[in-house]
């Protein structure tokens, strides 16, 4: 058997399948200085397919899960990465090819994978009751080993997950510890039940409660305030029949409502409220809280689908300015008397990839991280080269924005807020953020001052190699690492 990916957009140039996994000890800082005080991991999840796509017109969101972690400890980083040995991993390795077929399409599977796991842990990496967890939304986290990378195992919680799936974008109440995460496509591929849990900060899941959305969809990021989970419903559809004909499992339909599906935390389906909106976008959500009454919810909205691998219904091609998202504050009154909500733009930049300081997760804010793909009062960069090319810091109630330009041929990704002690003030420490210098085929661990993104770095640390695209990642402290369960 030959290997060979296809020479087509996603497997080749700086987009082409790494499929390394390695160490290095002491990555060289070439400016600036890491602290000394600066302790902890950041780990980042990514897609690195490890063979050939057994489908013709796949793409890296169906790739297998990379992690990659980075150490800091007395000025130093080190380095790992190292693939997600998932069942469906383990199963083409042994096969040395593909086994499984399109993105969460299991009929296009080979017969002789039938059954087994088609998760791939490629999407977010996430710290919960001592255990690192790599996560994709189709089926239950992965256990991974913090210092290793070795995989553990596949995590339900004890057993008690009887939802299918488990969301890659859980939310950690910083107050409480307790892990808030749901499930849809619960009961199998194309349904519309949604499974809703809260586990304490032991890892034990307290409150479980089963919903049916109003149609079935892909539910990627959701909503969680100290007093209400918000589950958005989106029209990227999914359907059974589309599926078993080979089709793709998620459509953009422009024709149908947004749903906000309401419920008090730890509530169950007799209290769920569906609150509708006109045809619109969104997808993950830079933060959400509540004053007992509104709810507000800050995300990107986009006209648009801004997937272009989920094809329009209606066969219309992708449409990139449509597709733009601009950071916006739905507002939702529990106590009103309509089923509607407001929307109100905070900038005029479009971006996706929003973050916060976790430490203020769930609760009113005033620090956002986002990264823009358009900024209206700059030049388009000569380069031409498309996706993430500003980072920027957001005050939501202010609105006021300071922007970093990531460089010549140089793309983002998400940044992390990293607070310097538990006890910093909100919106004060680091923020770090991966930068692609993609003609020189490598990377750059920037360490950045929150308070100043625009300045100078704190510090710049080489990545000699190209890292393959990542999506979600957060950082560990050495306490958290010191209390790890088995
Ligand atoms: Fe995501």
């Amino acid at each position: 058997m030959t290997v060979r990916f296809p020479d087509a957009p996603g497997f080749t140039g700086y987009q082409a399948p790494m499929r390394l996994e390695g160490e290095i000890c002491g990555l060289e800082v070439i400016q600036g200085t890491v602290p000394d005080t600066l302790r902890g991991t950041y780990y980042r999840a990514g897609a690195d397919p490890a063979w050939p796509p057994l489908v013709p017109g796949d793409f890296w969101f169906n790739a297998d899960g990379m992690i990659s972690m980075f150490r800091f400890a007395d000025g130093y980083v080190d380095f790992r990465c190292r693939y997600v040995r998932t069942p469906r991993f383990l199963a083409e390795r042994a096969a040395r090819r593909s086994l499984f077929g399109a993105y969460r399409n299991p009929y296009t599977d080979d017969p002789s994978v039938a059954g087994i796991n088609r998760g791939l842990a490629n999407t977010n990496v996430y710290w919960h009751a001592g255990r690192l967890l790599a996560s994709k939304e189709d089926s239950a986290p992965i256990q991974i080993d913090p210092d290793t990378l070795e995989t553990v195992g596949e995590w339900t919680w004890d057993g008690d997950l009887a939802s299918q799936t488990a969301t890659a974008h859980p939310k950690i109440d910083p107050l409480t510890g307790e892990l808030v995460f749901f499930g849809f496509a619960a009961k199998g591929e194309t349904t519309p039940d949604i499974a809703y849990y809260e586990a304490d900060r032991n890892g034990r899941i307290v409150h479980e409660a089963w919903f049916e959305a109003p149609y079935s969809s892909m539910i990627h990021d959701w909503a969680v305030t100290e007093n209400f989970v918000i589950f958005p419903i989106i029209p990227l559809t999914s359907d059974l029949e589309r599926l078993k004909a080979g089709g793709p499992h998620y459509v953009w339909d422009g024709s149908m409502d947004i749903y906000l599906g309401v419920v008090p935390r730890r509530g169950g389906s007799a209290r769920v409220r569906w609150y509708r909106g006109t045809n619109r976008f969104a997808s993950h959500i830079m933060n959400a809280f509540d004053d007992g009454r509104h709810i507000h919810i800050d995300t990107p909205v986009g006209a648009k689908s801004a997937f272009p691998w989920f094809p329009d219904i209606t066969g219309a091609p992708f449409d990139p300015e449509q597709a733009r998202g601009y950071l916006s504050r739905w507002t939702i009154d529990t106590m009103g008397e309509t089923d509607g909500f407001t929307q109100t733009q905070l900038t005029a930049c479009s971006g996706e990839f929003p973050r916060t300081d976790d430490r203020r997760a769930t609760r009113g804010y005033r620090f956002g991280l986002i990264n823009l793909t358009h900024v209206p009062s700059e030049a388009p960069p000569p380069d031409g080269l498309p996706g993430f090319r500003w980072l920027a810091a957001i005050d939501p109630e202010t609105r006021a924005m300071t922007m970093r330009y990531a460089g010549h041929d140089s793309t983002v990704e998400e940044a992390i807020f990293v607070p310097p002690r538990q006890d910093a003030p909100h919106g004060e420490g680091y923020v770090m953020q991966l930068v692609h210098r993609q003609a020189e085929a490598r990377c750059d661990l920037l360490i950045l001052d929150a308070r100043h993104i625009d300045g100078e770095p704190v510090a710049t640390v080489k990545i000699p190699i190209r890292l393959p695209g990542g999506l979600h990642g957060n950082w560990v402290t050495p306490q958290q690492l010191a209390n790890r369960s088995e």
